[in-house]
Formats: structure tokens, sequence, C-alpha cells
């Protein structure tokens, strides 16, 4: 029996990024605190066609729980055949709907964002999901609209399908991943739902997750960007901005490139890097380290470089 989302008392959610938020950042994430964790956005058409590389990003950490899927699509043939087949696999609490994502490849395929420009066929596939799920829960991912903000509708359409929560990033698609964040919008989407709405966009501090509280009246908050580079946020969101020791960064940073290793091997040094970059954000001498791990290949070379750089900055 999956767990519970408590949506009453209110939860932190990790955002699916794509090329981020995979088995070991999530892992890390998860170890910290967070409450839900989603895996990346994986195509409804991969997942038909069974290929390994697809079923290896179905991969959770036992700590993961719940534990949500993304899928991507527009035909209902092929999100029902994607749903059957996660109805196979264990261990995944829940089915989301992308119905965020502005790339031009998946917008031609009138997935992602784009199927906020058509609710009811939007719809049509959230009752598509929950019809054929064995899951516990089925969500929708949404932004506020395509070009134009129609989160009440857009909302409505969510719970007209029978959608357990819609997580609201508070931008269009035009406005991309740097427009003004409109909590009011959320806020007034979830005003016209008793479905909960987890809040999200531009969320990084505790002080910020208050604010967007506030401004949204939703109880529950996603955490995308904010994570990557200081997954410790969860915490101190959790607890009240408690900072954390450089010792503790540290070990933390070497836990996830071990984490890494076990998931990627001999790949894991150079698809690392773009985590280090974030995590030196801020300590001295950052650019020299970054131009200097960009350099290595070798995985002991790349701990003992790690090791050094954190401590020094104690
Ligand atoms: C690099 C990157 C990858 C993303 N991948 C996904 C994805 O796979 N699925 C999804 O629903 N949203 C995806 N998003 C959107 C985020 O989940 C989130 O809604 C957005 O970044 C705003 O939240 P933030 O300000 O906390 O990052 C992605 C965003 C970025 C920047």
């Amino acid at each position: 029996m999956s767990p519970e989302i408590d949506f009453r008392q209110g939860i932190l959610a990790l955002a699916p990024l794509a090329g981020f938020t995979d088995l070991p950042f999530r892992s890390i994430v998860k170890k910290i605190g967070v409450d839900l964790t989603f895996s990346e956005m994986i195509s409804a058409n991969a997942l038909k066609y069974r290929c390994a590389k697809t079923f290896k990003m179905l991969e959770k950490s036992p700590q993961e729980s719940p534990y949500i899927v993304q899928i991507a699509g527009s035909d209902l043939d092929a999100i029902k055949e994607a749903v059957l087949i996660l109805n196979d696999y264990e261990g995944i609490d829940g089915i989301d709907l992308n119905c965020g994502c502005p790339v031009p490849k998946i917008i031609s395929q009138e997935a992602g964002s784009s199927l906020l420009l058509n609710l009811p066929h939007m719809q049509a596939i959230l009752e598509t999901i929950k019809k054929y799920s064995n899951k516990r829960y089925t969500s929708a991912k949404v932004r506020l609209g395509f070009n134009t903000k129609i989160p009440e509708e857009i909302a409505k359409a969510c719970e007209r399908a029978g959608v357990d929560f819609i997580s609201m990033h508070g931008r269009t698609r035009a406005g991309a991943y740097k427009a003004e964040v409109d909590y009011e919008a959320i806020a007034r989407a979830q005003a016209c739902v008793n479905v909960p709405i987890i809040a999200n966009g531009d969320i990084t501090s505790y002080e910020k997750a208050l604010h967007v509280k506030e401004m949204t009246g939703c109880k529950s908050l996603m955490i995308g960007r904010g994570a990557v580079g200081n997954p410790w946020i969860f915490h101190q969101i959790k607890h009240g901005n408690v900072g954390i020791e450089k010792e503790k960064i540290l070990e933390m940073v070497l836990e996830h490139f071990d984490a890494m290793v076990v998931c990627y091997a001999d790949k894991a040094t150079a698809i690392f890097r773009k985590h280090l970059h974030t995590y030196s954000k801020g300590f001295r001498e950052a650019s020299e380290f970054r131009n200097r791990i960009n350099r290595i290949d070798d995985e002991t070379q790349m701990r003992a470089t790690i090791r050094e750089f954190f401590s020094q900055n104690n």
C-alpha cells in the first residue's frame, strides 16, 4: 500500500528537472527531507517501445516513497499503453501528466504545454490515465496557460478529470523560465477547486517559501532549480532556515558523487560537473575550481579534487 501524501498538512516536493533530478540527485534530496519526488519527464511513446534507457529512468531509490512518474504525450492510445506498462511496475505511487514543457519538439507533438491550448483534450488524457492506472495518484503538472493566463480554467479541467493534485508553475509557456512568477494567479486557481495545488516557481529560500504560501494560499510547495546545488533547502524550509555546516556540504557532495558513480559508472564524472558548478557557487575560487574539474575525467582524481576544494573552503 503506497503512503498517503498529506496535503492537509502541506508537503514539499522536488520538481522534475530533466537532466538534473535523476535517481542520484533524488536520493540525496530524499535523505535531506523532501516529501514527494517525481521522475524526470518520460515520453509515453518511448515507454511504448520499451527501450532500456527509458526503463532505467523509472528506477527510484528505496527511500523514495511516495514516488510519482511523469509522462508526456498527447495520443490517447499511446497514453493508455504507457499506463498499462507502468501498471506492471512496482514502487510507483502515481502517474503525472506533463502539461508544462515549453520545448518545441514536445509542442510539435501537441504535448507538454500545448495541452493548455486544448483543455478538453488535456482532460481526456487525464481521464484515460485515471481510468487505466492501478496507482494511487493521478496528477497534472501545469503552467498558467500557453500565451495567456487561464489558471482557473486549467485547474477546473484537471478537477473534472478527477486528478488527486495539481502542481502549478506560475508562468505561461510564453513566460518560459524568466517571466515574473504570478503567485496571485496560482491563488485564483486554488480558490476555485477543491483539489490541492502545489505551488511552484522561483522558490529559492525559506523566506520565499513563506511568502509563496501566503500569496497562493497553497500549503504545499514544489522546488526545482532552487534545489540544484542546494538540496539543503528542503531542510531549511522544514526546520526554519537552519544553515548547513561546511563539513556537511563536503559529505553531501561526496555522497552525491558516489551515487552518480553507482548509476552512471564511467560516465559519472562528466555528468556530475554541472552539479559541481552549482555546489561551488559562492565559494572562494569557485571559477578556478570549475575550470579544473572541467578537465577531469578520472573518478579518483575528481573525488580528491572535490575533497580538497570543499575542505579548504571550511
Ligand atoms: C532544466 C529543466 C528541466 C525541466 N524538466 C522538467 C520536466 O522534466 N518535467 C516538468 O514537468 N517540468 C520540468 N521543468 C520545469 C520545472 O519542473 C519547474 O516547473 C520550473 O523550473 C519552475 O520551478 P523552479 O523555479 O523551482 O525551478 C524543467 C525545468 C528546467 C529548468
